[in-house]
């Protein structure tokens, strides 16, 4: 037995508790999964808040462990990638939505969609990191196989001062780029330039409509925003310039014009 927050659907309402699960429910609730792992830690995702409020249509199937990410320790495991003793992550895959998270002291997942950890990182620490920080090493990865080096110029971060965005800051600062942060809380620069941020852009002079094409000025950019900030990024990206854009916190739309992909 071990202890889950399970999400079930009574009404049209959804009502939240921990209960002690049998194990047995996990093999039936996790799709094939051919790895049992003890969860040590799992983030509060905000996709997390909104199941577990019932706020957004996020759980797809009921009962739910809500919990888009853990790190934990594989307690047994038919595949031959993972044995007991191995230290793990997951982040995502529908983790929450289509089958149980990581709000649990167990989880029962595919070997495909772990990573495990290096000897060096705690499971304390990958958590710490998040699907945030996950997210954002996925966009600077994005960024380098788009061949951005750090001479080509400045890069830019949108949303900077939120989860993803600062840690797009510290990490493109530590390989060595240019970062420019873009903030809507200026009062919060000094810890933005701790992060390693080399100048600040105010959020506003980036967030409202603007011209179609605009004068070259990012390398490559990190954007968490969306909306006319996404499309202002592209319009004043630099030649052969790249944009990894992850996020909506503006607004999900795209009112852009085709001129700078031309
Ligand atoms: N967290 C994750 O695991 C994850 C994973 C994949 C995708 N995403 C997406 O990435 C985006 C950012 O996630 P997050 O976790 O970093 O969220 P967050 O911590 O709430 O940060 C979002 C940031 O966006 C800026 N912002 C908020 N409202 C804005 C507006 N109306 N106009 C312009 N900027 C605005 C703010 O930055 P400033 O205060 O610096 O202005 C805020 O801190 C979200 O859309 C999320 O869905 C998140």
């Amino acid at each position: 037995m071990f202890k889950a927050l399970i999400l079930e659907k009574q009404d049209d309402r959804t009502v939240a508790s921990i209960q002690l699960i049998d194990e047995a429910r996990l093999a039936a609730s996790a799709d094939g999964g051919d790895v049992l792992v003890r969860v040590d830690f799992s983030t509060l995702n905000y996709k997390d808040g909104l199941a577990i409020t019932g706020k957004a249509p996020v759980v797809r199937t009921w009962p739910m462990v809500p919990g888009i990410d853990f790190a934990g320790v594989v307690e047994s495991s038919s595949h031959p990638d993972y044995k007991p003793g191995d230290k793990v992550v997951m982040n995502g895959w529908g983790a929450g939505e289509t089958h149980w998270g990581g709000l649990a002291q167990k989880a029962r997942v595919p070997a495909d969609h772990l990573i495990a950890l290096p000897a060096n990182i705690t499971t304390r620490q990958a958590m710490a990191v998040g699907t945030a920080g996950y997210t954002a090493m996925l966009c600077v990865q994005a960024l380098e196989k788009h061949g951005i080096g750090t001479n080509d110029g400045d890069v830019l971060v949108t949303g900077a001062n939120g989860g993803v965005g600062s840690f797009a800051v510290a990490i493109l600062a530590k390989r060595g780029y240019r970062v420019i942060a873009s903030t809507g809380r200026p009062e919060e620069a000094a810890r933005l330039r701790e992060l390693g941020a080399a100048d600040i852009v105010e959020r506003a002079t980036l967030s409202e409509p603007g011209k179609p094409l605009q004068k070259e000025r990012w390398a490559a950019a990190v954007d968490c925003v969306g909306s006319h900030t996404l499309a202002n990024v592209c319009a004043s990206l630099r030649y052969g310039g790249a944009v990894a854009a992850c996020g909506l916190a503006q607004g999900m739309d795209f009112p852009a014009t085709v001129a700078p992909f031309i």
